[in-house]
């Protein structure tokens, strides 16, 4: 599995936001469910990372993503998949690793929100 750089991922999700709205002609998940902002730029690379790269998510980050909630979870990493960077990856996997960074999250987040 291709290793990737995390200031590629951080720059890919900083700055092509609304490109893939504008090539597709889709409403942007991301700003439809106004997912853009609620999380710590280090959190999304520690999730990000979880997923891409096996690394793990602290507990902060963990309640911060809970907070941010799963629709705009699953909603960054679509478009992450839908990037030139990450096409050639196997999206059931990288989907199921998302589902279990979120399980795991959940399960140590002493607050869920609904
Ligand atoms: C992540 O872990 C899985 C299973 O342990 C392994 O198959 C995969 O190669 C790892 N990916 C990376 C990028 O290290
Ligand atoms: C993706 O991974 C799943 C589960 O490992 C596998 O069944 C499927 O064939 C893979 N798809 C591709 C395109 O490699």
């Amino acid at each position: 599995m291709a290793k990737y750089n995390i200031c590629a991922i951080f720059a890919i999700l900083f700055m092509v936001s609304g490109v893939i709205m504008t090539l597709e002609g889709a409403v942007d998940p991301i700003k439809e469910n106004n997912c853009e902002g609620k999380m710590d730029t280090n959190c999304v690379l520690e999730v990000f990372g979880s997923i891409f790269k096996n690394g793990t998510v602290t507990q902060h980050c963990c309640q911060e993503l809970i907070a941010l909630g799963q629709v705009c979870h699953y909603a960054y990493v679509n478009r992450a998949l839908q990037l030139p960077e990450f096409k050639n990856e196997n999206s059931s996997i990288i989907l199921a690793k998302a589902k279990q960074s979120w399980d795991t999250c959940y399960s140590v987040s002493p607050t869920p929100s609904p």
